[in-house]
C-alpha cells in the first residue's frame, strides 16, 4: 500500500467517525442498559369493570385525558395524569414512570383508578377504569431522571377499546429536537403555576413554546423544558404538539416530570426527550405483556 492509499484511507476514516458523531447526537451510553420492567395486578373478575359507570361516550373524543390515582407504599394516595395513546391494544395509556414506580419505597404503586375526562370535580360519562400491568425501564429505578415515562394498560369491557370511546392521541416515536408550540395538560393540586383552579379537580391547560436545553448542560439531548411550573398532580401529564383544540388531536411528544438536579435551572418543567428505540421498544413490551396464566 501507498502513502497516497494510506492517507486516502485516513481520511475517509475521519469523514466516517465525524459523520457518524453528527448522526447519532445522543450519545450511546443512554442506551447500555435498557431493560423493561413490567408488573402485573389481578383484580377479581367481577371487580375489574364495577368503577367504570358503562355508560361509554360514543362520538365523543375529548376525553383522553384523564386523572390518575394510586396509593403509594406509605398507604397514602396520590394523584397523577395520564393519557390514551392510539394503540393496536386499544387500552393504553401514557404517565410519568415516577406515578408508577415509587422511586424512594423502590417499589411499584398499586390501587390504580383512570378517570379519563375528568373535570370540574366529576369523573367523565365512563367512570373510573382499573390498571393490570405496568411497564418502565429499569434505568428509571435506578435514576428518575431518565426515561420518566412508563404505559398503563387497562381492564376495559370485553369487545370494547378505551380508545374507542375516549379518543387517544398519537404519539411522535422520536422527538424533534428544537424550539415549538407544545400543549401541556395536567391536574395541578396546591402548587404550580398554571393559570387555572389548581385544586385536583380541574383539566389544566398551557400553551407555549416547548425548547431544548443550551448545549452546556450534560446530556442536555436528553430531555426538554417549557417556561412553566406544572405543579403535583400534573406529573405525567401530556405535552402535545401541533394540538388541535377542535378536533382535540396532536402527538404527544413528552411528559411532565418535574426538575432536573443541578446545574439545571429549578424552575419550569422537563419532559424525557424519548427516541425511537426506547419508546416504540417499551410500548411494544407494555402491549404484549400479558398476566401469567395461573393468576385467571
Ligand atoms: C370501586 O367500586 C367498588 C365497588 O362498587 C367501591 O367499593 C369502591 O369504592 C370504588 N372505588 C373507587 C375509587 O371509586
Ligand atoms: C378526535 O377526532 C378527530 C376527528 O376524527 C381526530 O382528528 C382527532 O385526532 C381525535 N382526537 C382524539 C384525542 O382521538
Amino acid at each position: 500500500m501507498n502513502k497516497k492509499h494510506m492517507l486516502y484511507i485516513f481520511v475517509v476514516l475521519i469523514l466516517i467517525l465525524t459523520n457518524s458523531s453528527y448522526a447519532f447526537p445522543k450519545p450511546m451510553g443512554r442506551r447500555a442498559k435498557m431493560v423493561p420492567m413490567s408488573k402485573f395486578v389481578d383484580i377479581p373478575p367481577e371487580e375489574r369493570m364495577s368503577n367504570t359507570t358503562g355508560t361509554f361516550a360514543v362520538d365523543n373524543n375529548f376525553s383522553a385525558i384523564g386523572l390518575l390515582s394510586f396509593v403509594k407504599a406509605d398507604g397514602s394516595t396520590d394523584y397523577c395524569t395520564a393519557t390514551v395513546i392510539r394503540t393496536d391494544n386499544g387500552n393504553m395509556a401514557i404517565t410519568a414512570a415516577h406515578c408508577i414506580w415509587d422511586i424512594i419505597a423502590e417499589n411499584w404503586n398499586t390501587d390504580f383508578y383512570f378517570y379519563p375526562g375528568y373535570n370540574n370535580g366529576s369523573p367523565g360519562s365512563i367512570g373510573a377504569v382499573r390498571a393490570h400491568t405496568f411497564s418502565i425501564w429499569s434505568a428509571f429505578t435506578n435514576d428518575e431522571a431518565l426515561y420518566d415515562y412508563g404505559f398503563i394498560k387497562f381492564y376495559y369491557q370485553d369487545g370494547r377499546k378505551l380508545q374507542d370511546d375516549t379518543g387517544a392521541f398519537d404519539c411522535d416515536v422520536d422527538v424533534p429536537p428544537g424550539e415549538y408550540q407544545t400543549t401541556v395538560f395536567g391536574y395541578p393540586y396546591n402548587s404550580g403555576e398554571m393559570d387555572c383552579p389548581r385544586d385536583g379537580e380541574h383539566l389544566c391547560e398551557w400553551q407555549g413554546n416547548s425548547f431544548e436545553f443550551p448545549n452546556n448542560l450534560p446530556n442536555y439531548q436528553w430531555h426538554r423544558g417549557i417556561s412553566i411550573d406544572v405543579g403535583y398532580g400534573s406529573s405525567g401529564g401530556p405535552w402535545i404538539k401541533d394540538y388541535d383544540p377542535n378536533t382535540n388531536g396532536g402527538n404527544i411528544v413528552g411528559i411532565s416530570h418535574g426538575w432536573l438536579p443541578p446545574p439545571y435551572p429549578k424552575e419550569g418543567t422537563t419532559s424525557w426527550a424519548w427516541l425511537n428505540d426506547d419508546f416504540s421498544s417499551l410500548l411494544q413490551n407494555a402491549e404484549n405483556y400479558n398476566p401469567p396464566m395461573n393468576n385467571f
